[in-house]
């Protein structure tokens, strides 16, 4: 009995003691290990070692440099997991805990990025992937380093699957030796994870795209129509490079929204990647809260400018032109001119018909000025008007005041008209902001989408509101939504604005507009348009390779490219005195307006001497 107790004594006494004489290097091993990521780290162990070594490897943590905090749980809880970036999880493959533990990181999705792993493994030196991990997903985003001893030393080596199960991959880590620490492979150090496992193998990568036409898909390769699912046709070979990069193939399927999110499940292409159909949507999207929660956004691709675009109406659109020639205060001072003229003359008349009443010559009666605020004015009016009269002053100072008054209307009639000639052929500039354009006389029209119908009808602004509500659906008749051709067309007919986007509307301007009319395009942005992102499945292991990838693609201007062949600039203009624009009727449109006052005004006068007759009749009867 005795002897009996000894044994299992000795073997108690002995077993931590074998055991941590390897420990202590182990420790030595994670402690190297931390501190050759250089940067803080959360630790959470999930170990069962004996009290001695915990300590020791928390004093050992403690003198470290950058700050590491380790945690021992034996359970995966949530609430430990904090500041994903920092943390490591430690397991020691031998503890029994161990599987239940690395099964609930599994269901919990915590081999994927940003966590890391530090597996020890101790048991079979030959076996670089330890039986326990065989069932993980261990993808090509996680970043799992098992630590595999060896007599003194430790080889540590990052291992991952191959996408869609195609086997495992090893990548050495480093070697570490008690006396001289880590020794790093060099493909590690000098390479980021995602550009090291950035050849996916040919893997299949679903995308998702939207294909409102259906000759769209024949045309994807070719670009013969630009104009239809421009977006997509844009994105398609924008990401093209993408696949390359990652040497996977591409399976596309088409929908026909990007997806919103109606009762509680999603439409379009976010409806196929939350049921799994697809990986990457095939078109880039605009960030929303929503859709947050089922992509990562990662890249900007194309630039998307939605503005009204118009050519510069002619002047006459912002102003009447018969009033520009002078300065107001010449206006006005033309006003006590005239005024004065018609009196110096007044007097000059009555003047000379008191000298002539003495001198009575017959003759000269016919031709005399008569004193009289009426005829003077006739006078007056016919020298503005650059008429001639039939009647005149006879003395040397009447003469002397009606040259004058010739030659000041003369000088005033040719600076007047020159001036009309200019204007006639200029256009306004002065549509620069919203309200300007809402109070101008040109014609609104947007292009058909289904953003601009949804962001222009729920506008909040009260100056958009006034656009939206007078001009593009004014009640009872037809919204003016086009398509893009069609509203371009109208912008080279007449006075028009047409919002759409910049890029494609400038590429059917080049297309059907003359020389002389791309001249004066003018831009008014409307609807705050975010630019839209190429996003990635949220979570999805291939999410590092894509964006280094787009990003990639952006630094070698494979993006521009595109943009360059699916987007034009705003066009140059080269000939613009080409342009001669005839009058119209709006230039008319106060010389007609003038006219017509005139004629009701002779009306009311003719009625008003016929009434003023037909009583003189009377009193003269009675
Ligand atoms: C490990 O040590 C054993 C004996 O202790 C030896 O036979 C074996 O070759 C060593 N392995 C290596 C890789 O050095
Ligand atoms: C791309 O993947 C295919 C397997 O589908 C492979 O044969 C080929 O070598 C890979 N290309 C590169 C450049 O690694
Ligand atoms: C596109 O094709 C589908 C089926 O092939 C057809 O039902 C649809 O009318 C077509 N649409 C157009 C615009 O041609
Ligand atoms: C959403 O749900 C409401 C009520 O349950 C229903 O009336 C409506 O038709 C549904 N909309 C769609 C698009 O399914």
């Amino acid at each position: 009995m005795n002897w009996f107790v000894t044994i299992l004594g000795s073997i108690f006494i002995c077993l931590p003691f074998v055991l941590s004489k390897t420990m202590d290097s182990e420790i030595k091993m994670i402690v190297d290990f931390l501190q050759s990521f250089n940067k803080p780290s959360n630790v959470i162990a999930n170990l069962c070692w004996g009290n001695s070594n915990i300590k020791d490897l928390i004093t050992n943590l403690a003198n470290l440099e950058s700050p590491k905090s380790i945690k021992f749980v034996n359970d995966m809880h949530t609430k430990d997991i904090f500041s994903n970036h920092k943390i490591i999880f430690l397991v020691d493959i031998a503890c029994a805990g161990a599987t239940q533990f690395l099964d609930k990181a599994k269901a919990g999705k915590y081999f994927g990025r940003p966590y890391r792993w530090l597996v020890i493994n101790r048991r079979d030196t030959k076996t670089v992937i330890p039986r326990e991990l065989e069932a993980m997903d261990i993808l090509t985003d996680s970043e799992v380093y098992v630590s595999q001893f060896d007599n003194h030393s430790c080889n540590i080596n990052l291992i991952y699957k191959k996408p869609q199960n195609h086997g495992w991959i090893i990548e050495k880590y480093g070697t570490w030796t008690e006396n001289n620490g880590f020794l790093l492979s060099r493909e590690v150090t000098e390479l980021v994870t995602a550009i090291r496992r950035r050849n996916l193998y040919g893997v299949t990568v679903v995308a998702s795209m939207i294909i409102t036409d259906n000759n769209t898909l024949a045309d994807m390769q070719y670009l013969r129509h630009k104009e239809t699912d421009w977006l997509t046709k844009c994105n398609y070979h924008q990401l093209a490079s993408l696949y390359d990069f990652a040497n996977a193939t591409r399976k596309l399927i088409f929908t026909n929204s990007w997806g919103y999110l109606i009762n509680g499940s999603w439409t379009g292409i976010l409806g196929d990647i939350s049921q799994g159909k697809a990986d990457l949507p095939g078109s880039v999207l605009v960030i929303t809260k929503e859709r947050m929660e089922q992509l990562d956004y990662l890249a900007f691709l194309s630039p998307i400018d939605v503005k009204f675009i118009f050519r510069e109406p002619p002047l006459s659109y912002q102003n009447n032109l018969y009033l520009l020639p002078f300065k107001t205060s010449v206006w006005f001072c033309i006003g006590p001119f005239v005024g004065l003229l018609i009196f110096a003359m007044y007097v000059n008349a009555y003047w000379d018909e008191k000298k002539c009443q003495c001198d009575n010559e017959e003759e000269n009666q016919t031709t005399m000025l008569i004193p009289k605020v009426s005829d003077v004015s006739v006078f007056v009016m016919s020298a503005i008007s650059q008429q001639g009269s039939n009647v005149e002053l006879k003395g040397t100072l009447g003469r002397f005041v009606i040259l004058i008054i010739f030659l000041v209307f003369l000088f005033l009639y040719t600076a007047y008209s020159a001036s009309i000639v200019v204007l006639l052929q200029a256009s306004s500039n002065q549509i620069r902001t919203l309200s300007d354009l809402l109070n101008s006389k040109l014609e609104l029209g947007v292009e058909d989408t289904k953003y601009n119908r949804y962001f222009i009808s729920t506008t909040k602004d009260p100056v958009k509101k006034a656009i939206y509500e007078t001009k593009i659906a004014p009640k009872g008749s037809k919204p003016k939504f086009y398509n893009l051709v069609d509203g371009i067309l109208e912008l080279q007919k007449k006075p028009f604005a047409f919002n759409c986007v910049l890029g494609t509307g400038y590429r059917v301007i080049e297309k059907y507009f003359y020389e002389h009319e791309k001249c004066g395009l003018q831009e008014i942005q409307y609807i705050q348009i975010q630019n839209p992102y190429q996003a990635v499945k949220r979570g999805s292991p291939y999410r590092e390779i894509f964006k280094i990838g787009l990003l990639r693609n952006a630094e070698h201007g494979l993006n521009d490219r595109t943009n360059r062949i699916m987007l034009s600039k705003k066009p140059v203009c080269l000939v613009r005195g080409g342009s001669f624009v005839s009058v119209s009727l709006v230039d008319c449109y106060p010389i007609f307006l003038l006219l017509m006052y005139g004629m009701i005004l002779g009306q009311v006068l003719l009625l008003a001497e016929l009434i003023h007759h037909r009583r003189m009749k009377k009193v003269e009867i009675e």
